[in-house]
């Protein structure tokens, strides 16, 4: 098996898993999961992990410990999560630059931080505290937002991540397709926002669909095939960084295994095109 995560991958999700692990096809590089789908569940859910770690690189990504939360992390959580990050041989683990609740009251969803020195401050603390507790590198990835983050000191979103990731001294998870959907939510230039993201902290990229809504809004979903603008962005992206790992994220509204799959392909190609890309221009 090739332990390497390199190339596109995709998530195992429950929807697809086992007619992607009775397929097993060979476009896909590795596989992204969900801690939360594993840790204390067993089950059908165990099963299918096994049978895709004999064949594929697991990479982890977790959805309830965004790095913005005020209070610190559930150690018996935490405990478990590393367990499991071990088992699988995780290379790093990723979350969210967000909050996610309130209090004792989880929201079920990503929520933005503002773009301030004290939000910089309770990110670097909690991905500090969480990269100890897993003994593992910690990525933080950039997220969609739809309401204007307060912003006293007149950060950019950029201004605000860099800041994070310097402080903590985190990787970042980039994903393309967030970018994207902010820049058009919020008026800014794409690739000028990908010039600014310093090389050697990217450890993992992310692309997915989105929904456009009759008002214009863009809403980050999942549940689309990727659209022209992020395949671009995504080629402009890896003629810049080089040789990234991408995934292609699809959590809702999933289509036969075979639209994804052509999916893939198209990311592949993107891939290849901007590796080469890359690596002309550091021969010049
Ligand atoms: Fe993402």
């Amino acid at each position: 098996m090739n332990t390497r995560v390199e190339g596109v991958g995709l998530g195992l999700r429950h929807d697809l898993a086992r007619e992607l692990l009775e397929r097993r096809p060979d476009e896909v590089r590795w596989l992204e999961i969900h801690p939360e789908n594993y840790v204390a569940r067993g089950g059908r859910f165990e099963l299918n992990l096994e049978e895709a770690r004999a064949h594929w690189p697991i990479v982890t990504h977790g959805l309830t410990c965004g790095v913005g939360t005020a209070s610190p992390f559930e150690p018996s959580y935490t405990r478990e999560l590393r367990e499991l990050l071990e088992a699988v041989g995780a290379p790093f683990h990723s979350e969210h630059l967000c909050f996610g609740g309130v209090d004792d009251t989880f929201l079920h969803d990503l929520l933005p931080l503002p773009f301030n020195r004290e939000a910089v401050r309770t990110a670097a603390a909690r991905a500090r505290e969480l990269r100890d507790a897993i003994e593992r590198p910690l990525a933080i990835e950039n997220i969609s937002y739809y309401a204007d983050p307060l912003d006293p000191g007149g950060w950019t979103e950029p201004d605000f991540l860099l800041e994070v990731l310097d402080a903590a001294d985190a990787a970042l998870l980039l994903d393309v397709n967030n970018v994207y959907v902010n820049s058009l939510n919020h008026g800014f230039d794409p690739r000028a926002y990908i010039d600014r993201i310093p090389r050697e902290r990217v450890v993992q990229i992310h692309v997915a669909g989105h929904f456009t809504g009759k008002d214009g809004v863009i809403i980050d979903t999942h549940g689309e095939p990727v659209c022209e603008g992020v395949y671009d962005l995504l080629g402009y992206t890896i003629a810049r960084l080089g040789p990234v790992p991408v995934l292609l994220e699809r959590d809702q509204n999933v289509p036969p295994l075979d639209d994804l799959l052509a999916e893939v392909r198209r990311l592949s190609a993107i891939y290849e095109r901007g590796v080469a890309a890359f690596e002309a221009e550091r021969a010049a």
